[in-house]
């Protein structure tokens, strides 16, 4: 354990996943032997990565390691660029060059892509596992070499054996320890770490904040596909705190700089016929997600509408004309006079609620209490005439039973200018 994780620290390799544990692990544990191994996995998983650490932990380490891509170097010169070749070889050998198995005797060659390798160069690869015997191109001269190989393949190296394009018996020679690495699909819970890992050394790098994301950016970058893998993984963190204007990003705003992450990683549903509880929840998901974002989008519309369009609300003189017609226009603008406010002059701002209009708000309350007042007005009015109705207009009864002083009845009689 101590071992995998200085190896980490060692190689800045980020990530707990059991399938990225199981790959170290195995790497430590083979690196000091002498065998072939391959590692393979899919586009920017850390093939390099292991190859250097398998070296680096072998009694090679002080020895020389080159990495070659198989798939780099032209059919026609490869055989000589491995093995060497002789002067006057073909056209253009003006003199002997040695290759790489050559000068790397006793050290650790990566063959990167290995898939690509022409057939003919693979028969003398296979001679040189098998025997440590090798020939430059166009001399007959035996030589020996003591190398370690590691090769490395992102492609289905069956499906090139069954199309006769690679050996059978090289791939055995070779994948004697198989390291397989995962995709981040099948680590995701170790995308959020990369990210971090990511984000941050490179503000660090640059000098400025990290960028920081929110629990939806989380979810987005963890159901991404990532078809490049850590390699892509690394572009994107660096790409967002270079787009970003702020450092605290939503999953709206990563989708805004990043589209693609609209690509999810879902499971296909019919891959067998029937999906599992597992594939259904994450679908649902999906669509809620998916929901949560169009909402957003449509809020942040709505916004960007009213600001642009400095749209305001219908002046209030028009909104007392259609919601206060006849009888109390005059009671409202009186109220208003009182209050001192001029409503004209009132406008919106952005933080206010778009909906609720505050304005509107103040009219319906004034509106409310000049109608309240008024039918306790009319119910005064009406209780006093009731009352005096049945204490046949003597007023002293009816003050007692209405609970006022003969004066105030007096007065109010007056002001409501009740006919008795
Ligand atoms: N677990 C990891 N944590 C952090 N960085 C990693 C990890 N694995 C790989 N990397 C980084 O990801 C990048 C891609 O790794 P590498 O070049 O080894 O991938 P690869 O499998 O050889 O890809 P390709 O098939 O495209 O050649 C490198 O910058 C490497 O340092
Ligand atoms: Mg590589």
């Amino acid at each position: 354990m101590a071992a995998i994780d200085s190896t980490k620290r060692r190689y800045g390799i980020v990530g707990r996943s059991p399938a990225l544990e199981n790959s170290l692990n195995t790497a430590l544990r083979v690196a000091p032997t002498d065998l072939s191994i391959l590692i393979t996995g899919e586009s920017g998983v850390g093939k390099e990565v292991f190859s250097r650490i398998i070296h680096d932990n072998s009694p090679r380490k002080h020895e020389k390691f080159i990495a070659i891509n198989c798939g780099a170097i032209p059919e026609g010169t490869i055989n000589s660029e491995l093995f060497g070749h002789v002067k006057g070889a073909f056209t253009n050998a003006t003199g002997d060059r040695k290759g790489y198995f050559e000068s790397y005797d006793g050290g650790t060659i990566f063959l990167d892509e290995i898939g690509e390798m022409p057939l003919d160069t693979q028969t003398y690869l296979l001679r040189v596992l098998e025997s440590g015997e090798f020939i430059r191109v166009g001399s007959s001269t035996v030589q020996r070499t003591d190398v370690r190989i590691v090769a490395a393949t992102n492609r289905k190296l069956s499906e090139r054996i069954e199309s006769g394009k690679f050996r059978e018996d090289l791939f055995y020679r070779l994948a004697t320890v198989n390291i397989e690495l995962p995709s981040l699909r099948e680590r995701s819970e170790d995308i959020y770490l990369l990210f971090r890992y990511f984000a941050n050394n490179f503000a660090e790098q640059q000098g400025f904040e990290p960028i920081r994301i929110d629990e939806e950016a989380r979810w987005l970058l963890e159901n991404y596909q990532w078809p490049g893998n850590i390699r892509e993984l690394k572009n994107v963190a660096e790409q967002l705190s270079i787009l970003a204007e702020k450092r605290e990003l939503t999953g709206p705003d990563l989708l805004s700089m990043m589209p693609k992450l609209r690509d999810r990683n879902l499971p296909a549903i019919t891959k067998n016929g029937q999906g599992d509880g597992m594939q259904e929840r994450e679908i649902l998901y999906k669509v809620l997600f998916d929901m949560k974002a169009d909402l957003n989008d449509l809020k942040g519309l709505i916004f960007e509408l009213i600001r642009s369009n400095d749209l305001r609300v219908p002046d209030m003189g028009k909104i007392r004309a259609l919601q206060l017609p006849g009888a109390y226009p005059a009671a409202a603008e009186e109220i208003d006079r009182r209050a001192g406010l001029d409503n004209d002059a009132y406008r919106p701002s952005m933080d206010d609620p778009i909906i609720v209009d505050t304005g509107m708000q103040r009219a319906y309350d004034r509106s409310e209490i000049v109608e309240e007042d008024l039918s306790l007005a009319n119910a005064e009015r009406e209780l006093i005439r009731k009352a005096l109705k049945k204490h046949n207009g003597r007023r002293k009864e009816a003050a007692a039973e209405l609970g006022i002083s003969e004066r105030t009845l007096y007065r109010k009689i007056k002001e409501y200018e009740i006919v008795e």
